[in-house]
């Protein structure tokens, strides 16, 4: 952005300004017949402009990625967005994130909203807003199957009632004639952790309650946990400690994880190294995204990036290690030549003043073997395009060791965040395909 905007700078005043030298003179000629100089200068800069477009656009992409330049062209827009609202913090106009999600916002409200077949109702379930989808067919006196669905935006963006989330619970709730919660937990930078997993918690506490459940005429033997990206750290998260408590009665059937962020120990997990600047959440988009939910220092990026706020001097960190030694936990077809990035001493100040860094609620691959081998059937999705692709992996497995039912929906062509890409101009099959996959599978198991 920054040439761009410094030749149109230089350029203009040199043109236009009244009192330059010979301004008026030239403005004859001009209008007489355009002077050759002037087009090839004209020409010039296009080509300048074109060549700067393609360079901010093109990214270097996987071969097996479908529809690259669409890809590229979302992530161009989506950057340029995120840089504009940097510029906007930077000015001190605002949070950036406050300000990105109201351009997304913005957006989102050209989605149709279709919920044709929905009855949707807003409402707040022990204080927590959220939104109620229920199938308008009729299910005679049975009770339905449920899913509690967590919306993804790194923490911060998006909303369970903009188009995107709505259309897709809407599509959900009917095809799977199941009432669908989508809880409108609080979002960063206005609230931080552990604020969003209190919320989650509390509404779907709430909603397990028997006689919520009854309101409802669902079956409380047919529940499911769901969420994609942050809302499926979540999901994750809230399910662990759901597990855990004694006096839950209503225990969920399934959970299932959409390309779920799961840690924020090891940012050099092959899947972080390989796609290090892949579109559409490139690594240090994602650190940051942690440190804004821990309101963290945004100093530390740069050392968490090569992994010195887990180095292995720091003892803290080292309880956890094995929890999450993908040259263990990963197949080779996954690992391939990556090596593990751990230096021997790093920087302590930044566990200490973000211990949350390594609170299970936060980064649930973290959690003990006790907890895995608590959790229901789990359907987890990945895409090769995502730096997260190994987190979603890992957890897989360590499930699986732990004797828990796993499904692993892996696909090679699509990228992070495209569940929701859908709806014209941003439908991409990759979106489809995963929707359609993920739908199915709830259907077959919930
Ligand atoms: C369970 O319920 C009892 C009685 O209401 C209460 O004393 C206890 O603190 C609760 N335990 C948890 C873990 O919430
Ligand atoms: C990370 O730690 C290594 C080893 O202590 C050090 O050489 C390097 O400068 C550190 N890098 C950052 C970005 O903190
Ligand atoms: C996206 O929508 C446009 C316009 O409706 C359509 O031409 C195109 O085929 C769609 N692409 C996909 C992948 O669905």
């Amino acid at each position: 952005m920054k040439p761009l905007n410094g030749r149109c700078e230089q350029t203009l005043p040199q043109k236009s300004h009244p009192f330059a030298k010979g301004a008026g003179e030239a403005r004859l000629r001009a209008r007489a017949s355009p002077p050759p100089v002037t087009m090839k200068s004209a020409a010039v800069l296009l080509a300048g402009l074109l060549a700067l477009t393609a360079y901010y656009v093109y990214l270097p992409l996987p071969s097996t990625v479908s529809e690259p330049w669409r890809l590229m062209l979302l992530d161009a827009s989506f950057r340029v967005a995120q840089q504009s609202c940097n510029l906007v913090h930077f000015l001190g106009l605002g949070h950036h994130l406050r300000a990105l999600n109201f351009l997304i916002g913005a957006f989102d409200q050209l989605n149709p909203q279709s919920s044709e077949g929905v009855k949707i109702t807003d409402t707040q379930f022990d204080g927590v807003e959220v939104r109620v989808y229920e199938p308008l067919a009729k299910g005679g006196a049975k009770l339905r199957r449920s899913v509690v669905y967590i919306h993804g935006g790194g923490w911060a963006l998006a909303s369970a009632r903009g188009g995107y989330y709505n259309n897709l619970c809407s599509i959900m709730a009917e095809s799977l004639d199941a009432v669908v919660v989508s809880i409108e937990y609080r979002l960063v930078p206005d609230f931080h952790f552990p604020v969003q997993f209190n919320d989650v918690l509390q509404a779907t506490k709430h909603f397990m309650l028997p006689e919520v459940l009854a309101r409802y005429s669902v079956d409380p033997s047919r529940v499911a946990i769901s969420g994609d990206s942050a809302g499926g750290n979540l999901a994750a998260a809230v399910c662990q400690e759901m597990t855990q408590e004694e006096n839950v009665t209503t225990r969920f059937k399934l959970q299932a994880l959409i390309y779920p962020v799961l840690q924020p120990f090891d940012f050099n997990t092959p899947s972080y190294q390989q796609n290090e600047v892949t579109p559409v959440l490139p690594r240090f988009v994602m650190v940051k995204f942690w440190l804004d939910y821990f309101n963290g220092n945004y100093d530390f990026a740069h050392s968490m990036v090569v992994n010195n706020h887990t180095a292995l001097d720091m003892s803290e960190a080292n309880a956890f290690r094995e929890h999450l030694d993908w040259t263990f936990l990963l197949p080779s077809r996954f690992r391939k030549n990556y090596k593990p990035v751990a230096h021997a001493t790093g920087k302590a100040e930044i566990i200490r003043d973000i211990p949350a860094l390594l609170d299970v609620r936060a980064a649930p691959l973290l959690a003990e073997k006790e907890v895995f081998r608590i959790q229901p059937k789990t359907y987890i999705l990945t895409c090769e395009i995502d730096v997260l692709r190994d987190d979603a992996l890992m957890y897989a497995k360590r499930l699986e060791k732990a004797g828990v039912a796993v499904t692993i929906d892996h696909f090679e062509d699509c990228f992070h965040g495209c569940m929701i890409f859908t709806v014209w101009p941003t439908n991409f099959s990759a979106g489809f395909q995963t929707r359609d996959s993920y739908i199915k599978w709830l259907s077959q198991n919930l």
